[in-house]
C-alpha cells in the first residue's frame, strides 16, 4: 500500500502504541525473517552508518524508517558488539525532526574525537515546495552511550556548482586534520565527491572537488568512503545512472571502488585505476568501512537496493545488513573481501563430505538447512578423478520446484549465480542471473545462507555475490553437481543456530 507524504514523514512519538504493535506483529509473522543478520524489527533498513570502533565496541548504526517499507522519515538505529557477531541492541541512535533534519537523519559516519564518538550525518529537509535542502549535521555520543545533536549544522549550505543532492559525509583523520568526503551531484547533473577538512570536527573548510578520471560516470555519487591501506588509497562510492555493460553494472545502482595513490592532501588529485564493482550479486549497496583495533578494515553493506520492490514489503519490513567482511588490498589495487573470522563463533552442528563429486547431482547426509555456513574446496586437477568436470556447482535452498544455483564453467572460469528459480521473484527486469569471470580457477566457495539471503565468497575473497532470495521454508536441500566429468570436493557445513540480536 502506498503511503502518503504525511504518513511517511511522521515521527515515531506521534504514532499510537497500537499502530506500532500492529506493525511489529506483521513483520514478526513474516516467513522471511532472517536468523543471524541485522534486520529491523519493523519498517525499512537501508545504509549502514556511523560504523566505528569506540570505547571497546564496534558501533554500527543503520538508516531506519520504522513505519513502513517506503523511504520516509529516517532514523539512525544503533547496535554495538565486541565481536561483530553478537550485537547489543542500543535502540534509536539519532532521531530526526529538528529544523536541520526535519525530513530524516540521512547517512553519515562516526569517528572518535576527544574521548567521544562524533557522528556526522546529513540532515534532510524539504521546504513548502517540497524542494530538498541538505545540511551536514553532528551528533555526539559519550561513553555512556548518550547521543546529543548539535543545535546547528556544521556545514549549512551546498557549495556553488552542486545541486541539493549533497549528502553522506564520511570522516577520517590524517595527522592533525579531520577530512570528509561528501557525495554530490554537479549542476550539470553528473556525480562527484566534494571534500572538506576540520581541526575540531565543528568548523569545516571546503577544499573542493575530488579530481578523478571519471568526470561523467552517472548522475549522482552516494555514500563515498576514503581510506588508505598498505601505502595505497581506496575510494568507495555508489554511482547512480551508470548503464549496464555486459555482465557489469547490472543492478539498478552500482557500488564499487577505485584504488589509487594516497591523496597528496590538501591537493585533491586522485591517480587511480579502473572502477571495480565490490559485489557481483543482486542486492548490495551503500557499504561503509570501519577500522578495527588491530588495524583491520571491515566493511558492511546494505543487502538491498533503492527503488526496488521486495517480497517482504507486504509484510511491513524490508532489508538487512550484510555480514561484516575484512578487506585486504592487493598490490595491484584489487580489494579482496573475506568474511570476518569471528563468524566461526556462530558455528553449531557440523556436517562434512570429502571425496569425489561424480557426474550428475549428489546430496550428502547433513547437508541441508536454511541458516548455515558452507565451506567447499574443489580440485579439478586432482589425479584421483577421471575426466575433470567442465561445469560444477551447488544448488541451495532446493525444494520441489526451487533452487538457487551457483554454477562454475571451467573453460571461462565463470561463476554464475542464478536466482530464476529461487522462490518469490523480484527485480526481474534487471535479470535473474549474475556472473563474474575469475582470474584463476575456482578452488573455494564460502557460502552463508540465511532464511532469505545468500552471500558467496569465491577464492578467498576474489569475488563476492550477495543476494536476497525468497524461497519456501520447506526448500532446504543442498545439491552438488558436476557435468561432463568429476571434481574432487571437500565440503564442511555448520548450522548457524538462531540467536537474539
Ligand atoms: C543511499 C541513500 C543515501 C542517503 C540515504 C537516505 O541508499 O540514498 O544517499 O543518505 O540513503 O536513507
Amino acid at each position: 500500500m502506498k503511503m502518503t507524504r504525511e504518513q511517511k514523514y511522521r515521527l515515531l512519538e506521534n504514532v499510537s502504541p497500537q499502530e506500532i504493535e500492529q506493525l511489529l506483529q506483521q513483520s514478526e509473522s513474516s516467513p522471511w525473517r532472517q536468523q543471524y543478520h541485522i534486520q529491523p524489527t519493523m519498517g525499512l533498513l537501508n545504509d549502514p552508518n556511523g560504523f566505528a570502533y569506540y570505547d571497546g565496541y564496534y558501533h554500527l548504526f543503520y538508516q531506519w524508517f520504522p513505519l513502513g517499507t517506503d523511504h520516509g522519515m529516517k532514523y539512525w538505529y544503533h547496535l554495538k558488539s565486541t565481536d561483530l557477531v553478537n550485537w547489543i541492541d542500543c535502540g534509536i541512535g539519532v532521531k530526526p525532526g529538528d529544523w536541520f533534519d526535519s525530513h530524516g537523519a540521512y547517512s553519515g559516519s562516526g569517528i572518535e574525537h576527544e574521548g567521544k564518538l562524533y557522528l556526522m550525518y546529513t540532515g534532510n529537509t524539504r521546504d513548502s515546495e517540497w524542494q530538498r535542502h541538505p545540511y551536514q549535521c553532528m551528533a555526539i555520543m559519550d561513553e555512556e552511550g548518550h547521543i546529543h545533536k548539535l543545535e546547528q549544522p556544521v556545514i549549512a549550505s551546498v557549495p556553488a556548482g552542486y545541486t541539493e543532492h549533497f549528502r553522506d559525509p564520511k570522516v577520517w583523520k590524517d595527522g592533525d586534520w579531520f577530512y570528509c568526503v561528501i557525495g554530490a551531484q554537479r549542476d550539470d547533473l553528473t556525480g562527484a565527491i566534494v571534500m572538506y577538512r576540520s581541526h575540531n570536527m565543528l568548523d569545516w573548510e571546503l577544499l573542493g572537488e575530488l579530481q578523478t578520471a571519471l568526470p561523467q560516470f552517472g548522475y549522482m555519487w552516494e555514500c563515498p568512503d576514503y581510506f588508505e591501506m598498505n601505502g595505497q588509497a581506496v575510494l568507495l562510492f555508489c554511482p547512480q545512472g551508470v548503464a549496464a555493460e555486459g555482465e557489469q553494472y547490472r543492478n539498478i545502482y552500482q557500488s564499487g571502488y577505485i584504488s589509487a595513490a594516497p591523496l597528496p592532501l590538501p591537493e585533491l588529485q586522485l591517480e587511480h585505476g579502473p572502477f571495480r564493482e565490490l559485489d557481483h550479486g543482486f542486492d548490495f549497496y551503500a557499504p561503509q568501512t570501519a577500522i578495527g583495533p588491530k588495524g583491520r578494515r571491515i566493511l558492511v553493506g546494505w543487502m538491498g537496493l533503492p527503488d526496488t520492490v521486495y517480497p517482504t514489503d507486504s509484510h511491513g519490513w524490508a532489508h538487512c545488513l550484510t555480514l561484516p567482511r575484512e578487506l585486504e588490498l592487493r598490490e595491484d589495487g584489487v580489494l579482496l573481501q573475506r568474511p570476518v573470522q569471528e563468524l566461526a563463533l556462530r558455528r553449531g552442528e557440523k556436517a562434512m563430505f570429502a571425496g569425489i563429486l561424480p557426474e550428475g547431482r549428489s546430496s550428502y547426509v547433513g547437508f541441508d538447512g536454511v541458516a548455515y555456513e558452507l565451506d567447499c574446496r574443489f580440485d579439478r586437477a586432482s589425479n584421483e578423478i577421471g575426466a575433470a568436470a567442465k561445469v560444477f556447482g551447488i544448488e541451495l535452498r532446493v525444494g520441489e520446484q526451487q533452487r538457487t544455483t551457483i554454477r562454475y564453467e571451467a573453460e571461462h572460469r565463470r561463476i554464475i549465480l542464478d536466482r530464476s528459480e529461487a522462490g518469490q521473484p523480484l527485480a526481474e527486469d534487471y535479470g535473474t542471473t549474475r556472473s563474474y569471470e575469475l582470474e584463476r580457477p575456482l578452488e573455494r566457495l564460502q557460502i552463508f545462507v540465511d532464511v532469505s539471503s545468500v552471500e558467496i565468497f569465491a577464492n578467498d575473497g576474489e569475488a563476492v555475490f550477495t543476494s536476497r532470495i525468497f524461497p519456501e521454508p520447506e526448500s532446504r536441500g543442498i545439491v552438488f553437481f558436476a557435468e561432463a566429468g568429476q571434481v574432487k570436493l571437500h565440503a564442511e557445513k555448520w548450522e548457524y543456530p538462531s540467536r537474539q540480536q
